[in-house]
């Protein structure tokens, strides 16, 4: 008997659970879930065949009268509008009904894609999500932002949409690679710096190596503390009115490193790395940590292969020019998130420019 762990997540849009073990796909009962006979599977064609099989094998168990699939090579180029069109017009084309249940099996793009396609298809049908990637397990796959792509800036078309479930298992990330892995480390550390000291000790003391015995189940661990962290600010503030920006620690630095760099550079989670770096020099410029914490916080980022300095076409004038183009920023306004000491965050805005231009340089 497999264990499997339950996180509840309650948000004033829907209840629903995360599942969380290693290897319990094909021993988890579908019906727990959703009683919909009518299953629509997203997955990116990239997975490995057999992590494939195992998923389609999960949804057969559970006896649809309908089981269709749609794979797609999941990149930011196709997590677009036109893909969503022809998702849905297959979902027109072979009658699926609002009672449907959409299966999205891969890491940020699937979940995001698939969750749009949910939110819209007869005006919002049933979605849960398998994420692939550590990064979509701790972040993209919880909280219920969706969303495509514009032809010009990222995520601007998109809806919120809770999840039926998400089933986190860890054996898909054993084919992730280093630089994969990296990057979702990113986001477990950016919800211990804002929340949860406990966390960034044992993130201090564990030991990467995930195909030595226990480690995966120590990763598993991890990751569901983290998600938790995240379940419990959507909870409270499920469409970003206040808290929830927390979780945008690091981000406004790393969104326009990945802008000045075209999205060809660092990806999302090693900009988030170095842009927790950024966000934590602002904290100690503003007085709300001291250097030997500053100093602790980028040796952790370090540990987790994670860059520490700006690339080395990111400027730091040419990143403040990008933040304030910025088309999410609030009017003209920058505001960071900050650490008001480690495992506490707090929203600034009115930072004088030569602060950030310091915080820049890292
Ligand atoms: N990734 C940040 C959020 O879900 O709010």
């Amino acid at each position: 008997m497999k264990t499997i762990k339950q996180l509840k997540v309650s948000t004033p849009s829907s209840n629903y659970s995360i599942y969380f073990g290693n290897d319990f796909i094909n021993s988890f009962p579908l019906k727990k879930i959703s009683n919909s006979k009518e299953i629509f599977f997203i997955f990116d064609s990239k997975l490995p065949d057999l992590s494939i099989r195992k998923v389609k094998s999960f949804i057969r168990k559970s006896k649809p009268s309908k089981f269709e699939s749609f794979r797609f090579i999941a990149n930011e180029k196709n997590k677009s509008l036109e893909t969503s069109q022809k998702i849905i017009e297959k979902l027109i084309d072979l009658k699926f009904s609002r009672d449907s249940l959409i299966v999205s099996f891969g890491g940020g793009i699937t979940t995001d894609l698939a969750g749009f396609v949910a939110s819209v298809y007869l005006r919002g049908i049933e979605v849960m999500h398998i994420p692939t990637t550590l990064l979509a397990q701790v972040d993209a796959s919880v909280g219920g932002k969706t969303g495509v792509n514009s032809k010009k800036f990222k995520n601007m078309i998109g809806a919120f949409k809770q999840p039926e479930a998400v089933l986190i298992d860890t054996y898909f990330l054993k084919s992730l690679s280093k630089r994969h892995l990296a990057a979702g480390y990113s986001e477990i550390i950016k919800h211990a710096l804002i929340e949860d000291k406990d966390l960034l000790s044992k993130l201090d003391n564990f030991d990467q190596n995930i195909q030595k015995k226990g480690n995966i189940t120590e990763l598993s661990n991890l990751i569901r503390t983290s998600t938790k962290i995240k379940a419990n600010i959507v909870g409270q503030d499920e469409r970003e009115k206040s808290v929830r920006a927390y979780l945008n620690f690091g981000h406004t630095f790393a969104h326009a490193i990945e802008s000045v760099q075209s999205f060809k550079g660092l990806n999302h989670g090693e900009a988030v790395g170095v842009g927790m770096v950024c966000a934590a020099k602002l904290s100690l410029l503003l007085g709300k940590i001291n250097s030997q914490e500053f100093d602790k916080i980028k040796s952790l980022i370090k540990k987790f292969n994670l860059p520490t300095k700006l690339p080395t076409n990111c400027e730091p004038a040419r990143i403040l020019k990008a933040m304030q183009s910025d088309k999410k920023s609030k009017d003209t306004t920058l505001r960071f998130i900050i650490l008001d000491g480690i495992g506490k965050a707090k929203i600034v805005e009115n930072v004088d420019r030569e602060k950030i231009l310091n915080s820049l340089k890292i």
